[in-house]
């Protein structure tokens, strides 16, 4: 049967998903939904009896949801990675793939049972204690994907201490800022990685930040090695640094660490993600809510079955990789794969040789991942056996009809339903999302909101005083939420101020997300995209005043405006306007130079894909730059500028004169 391949249809799940599904209907989804919002205290007091707790709590809730305080489990203790790993071989499944690791040279490839995971988890955080590291403490993982990276923060998590795992990604300058963002004495990275059959020395950039947090006043104790690159040659610190496996095998290791038992409320780990404004910031999830909500998102989202293999291709330094890949699929005693790389290497097939080699049963991946995929041809995935494949995920930006309908007909062979699971790093799990054997599905809709959650979406509010405005059917505007769920982060890690600023003011009353929504008369959520200050490139998000402030210390910038515009397989990207210091030539060499800057300061994901040398910014009469006009004109919509914005200009002859010299 040829697959239905139309952007207005209502996809409906087949019968025989439905038919072993947990929710079968949206009435019954509606029913628990319902409840969910009407009484959180029952519903989520029920979900979290799944879970392991050393003392019960003595209150499922207790807060201001619109102030954004909030404590689930008043009371619980509890620790993750008993959770994880004790609680699951408890349950028989010791002997069970927990980690299946697949590295970029396909001989590489490592599965670990959940019996194994735990004596590692806990050799590992007996190591972690030699050195000093006590429950509270922070330490990071400057990791790529492979195996001792779960292992490493399960160690932190049995013992209490926080991790913060930092993507591979990131430069030398951005690792400092982390590192000294959220204290910590010790980093845990590997020698190296794979990427694209070359070797990436990831040490030498924790050996740079090292050298540049001690400049700042913060020394970092002891770093611990994973020699991941054999034979590689890999650059020492005597005294400071810590060869993994030697440390592993120490006869003074015990295999046995109990887990600490741990408030509900104390810290699990900290995560920094861009924002508007500043310095990225550190977000705070916390352990007892942020278990319970991994777990159950992971299992009704993904329909989560005994004998499922889970495959989410996300970084582990993204929060995808953290809820997903590693918390909500242990706490569920699922396989989960770990890939090294790229989805390009050897060749542009790589992801559906994994999924034909390690039977995947469900796969979760980005939109651009499948724009890129699909620009290579059809005929990479159809040398594949992909019949393993009973449930497909989409995260981390808008998913373009074209794009879903690719994925639907060529990857799920028109069987497998799509999730396009809508939430950010705040919020700590999937809030927005199919439930896939409970409803019809849209392109390009994420559909409607999981248990516990209540999006409104609310017109721009005059003034702070103002009434809440609520969008109707089809119309544009704030996406903002509206009750507690267990997974919302906690603070921004010592900055409480800017914690409240940044969520509770926009929309007083309400959690304010930064995206753009509308509500159709389904009742469906569709996404339009962030209308705060922030990108999502390729799925990273970028706040533009950080791209704008590593600009700005450059010796030759003035000035630099950055906005996003439509990037056909990025989904968005960087355009930089930028003032030169009077005697200074814009030509091509110095803008290689700034792109290589931004790379240094922050890291590749936020090199500017397009920078124009202006001489005066569009500014409004108080000064502030025009941010709308810049993006207009970036995405080749001059014409879309109207009276209306050319008049809040001071110098309204500007958006020509800029237009005129745009980048193609
Ligand atoms: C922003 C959060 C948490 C997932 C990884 C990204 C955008 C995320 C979707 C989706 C439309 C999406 C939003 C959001 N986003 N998923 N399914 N449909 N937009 O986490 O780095 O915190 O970014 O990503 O704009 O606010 P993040």
């Amino acid at each position: 049967m040829e697959p239905i391949n139309k952007i207005d249809h209502l996809y409906a799940p087949p019968q025989d998903f439905v038919d072993q599904a947990y929710i079968k209907s949206r009435a019954e989804y509606e029913k628990m939904w319902k409840q969910s919002i009407d009484d959180p205290e029952a519903f989520w007091g029920e979900m979290a009896k799944n879970l392991h707790w050393f003392k019960p709590w003595l209150k499922v809730y207790r807060g201001d949801f619109g102030i954004g305080d909030n404590e689930w489990y008043v009371g619980g203790k509890t620790n993750i990675a008993y959770n994880c790993l004790d609680a699951q071989i408890a349950q028989g499944k010791g002997d069970k793939t927990a980690i299946l690791f697949q590295g970029e040279p396909d001989e590489d490839c490592r599965s670990i049972s959940y019996r194994e995971m735990l004596t590692a988890v806990c050799r590992f955080a007996n190591v972690l204690k030699k050195y000093g590291v006590q429950k509270g403490d922070r330490v990071i993982l400057y990791m790529p994907m492979i195996w001792q990276l779960p292992v490493a923060m399960l160690a932190c998590a049995r013992i209490g201490a926080v991790h913060t795992v930092v993507f591979g990604g990131f430069s030398a300058e951005a690792l400092r800022d982390r590192i000294i963002g959220s204290g910590a004495k010790l980093v845990v990275t590997a020698n190296g990685y794979w990427r694209s059959g070359k070797q990436v020395n990831s040490k030498n950039i924790a050996d740079t930040a090292c050298i540049l947090c001690q400049e700042q006043g913060l020394t970092v104790d002891h770093m611990i090695v994973v020699n991941h690159l054999k034979d590689f040659d890999t650059p020492w610190t005597l005294g400071r640094d810590l060869s993994f496996e030697k440390e592993m095998a120490e006869t003074d290791i015990s295999d046995v660490c109990p887990a600490v038992p741990m408030d509900a409320e104390d810290p699990l780990f900290i995560m920094f993600t861009s924002g508007s404004t500043g310095k990225p910031k550190g977000t705070l999830h916390i352990t007892g809510g942020y278990m319970v909500y991994a777990y159950t998102t992971f299992k009704y989202i993904f329909d989560y079955k005994d004998n499922d293999i889970f495959f989410c291709t996300a970084d582990i330094g993204w929060i995808t990789g953290h809820t997903y890949t590693v918390y909500g699929a242990l706490l569920n005693g699922a396989t989960s794969v770990i890939y090294e790389s790229v989805p390009t290497y050897p060749e542009p097939d790589r992801f559906w040789q994994i999924v034909d080699k390690h039977k995947v049963t469900i796969f979760y991946t980005a939109p651009t991942a499948i724009r890129s995929l699909m620009k290579k041809g059809s005929e990479w995935v159809e040398k594949h056996d992909l019949s393993t494949l009973r449930l497909l995920g989409s995260v981390g930006e808008p998913i373009n009809p074209e794009a879903w309908l690719w994925y639907h007909q060529y990857v799920g062979h028109g069987r497998c339903p799509i999730v396009d699971t809508w939430w950010q790093t705040e919020g700590g799990g999937i809030l927005i999302t199919a439930l896939p054997g409970a409803w019809g599905l849209k392109p390009g809709s994420a559909t409607l909101p999981f248990f516990g959650v209540k999006p409104v979406i609310l017109k721009p509010r005059p003034s702070e005083n103002a009434d809440p405005i609520e969008a109707g059917i089809d119309e544009e505007g704030e996406l903002c939420l509206a009750s507690p769920w267990p997974g919302i982060m906690r603070g921004i890690y010592g900055e409480p101020e800017r914690f409240f600023m940044n969520y509770y003011t926009q929309q007083p009353g309400f959690y304010f997300t930064g995206d753009g929504a509308k509500k159709d008369a389904d009742g469906y959520f569709w996404i339009l995209g962030r209308i705060d200050d922030v990108v999502n490139i390729s799925g990273h998000r970028i706040g533009t005043a950080e791209v704008e402030s590593a600009l700005c210390s450059h010796p030759a910038v003035i000035e630099a405006a950055v906005v996003g515009y439509p990037h056909p397989i990025k989904g968005e990207d960087l355009y930089a306007y930028v003032i030169l210091s009077k005697e200074i030539e814009g030509n091509e060499t110095l803008r290689q130079e700034l792109v290589a800057h931004t790379r240094k300061e922050i890291g590749p994901i936020a090199s500017p894909g397009k920078i124009q040398f202006i001489h005066e910014m569009p500014k409004n009469r108080s000064g502030k730059i025009v941010r709308r006009v810049l993006r207009k004109i970036a995405a080749g919509d001059a014409a879309g500028i109207g009276d209306a914005m050319i008049n809040t200009l001071a110098e309204p002859h500007l958006v020509e004169e800029i237009n005129q010299g745009r980048i193609v």
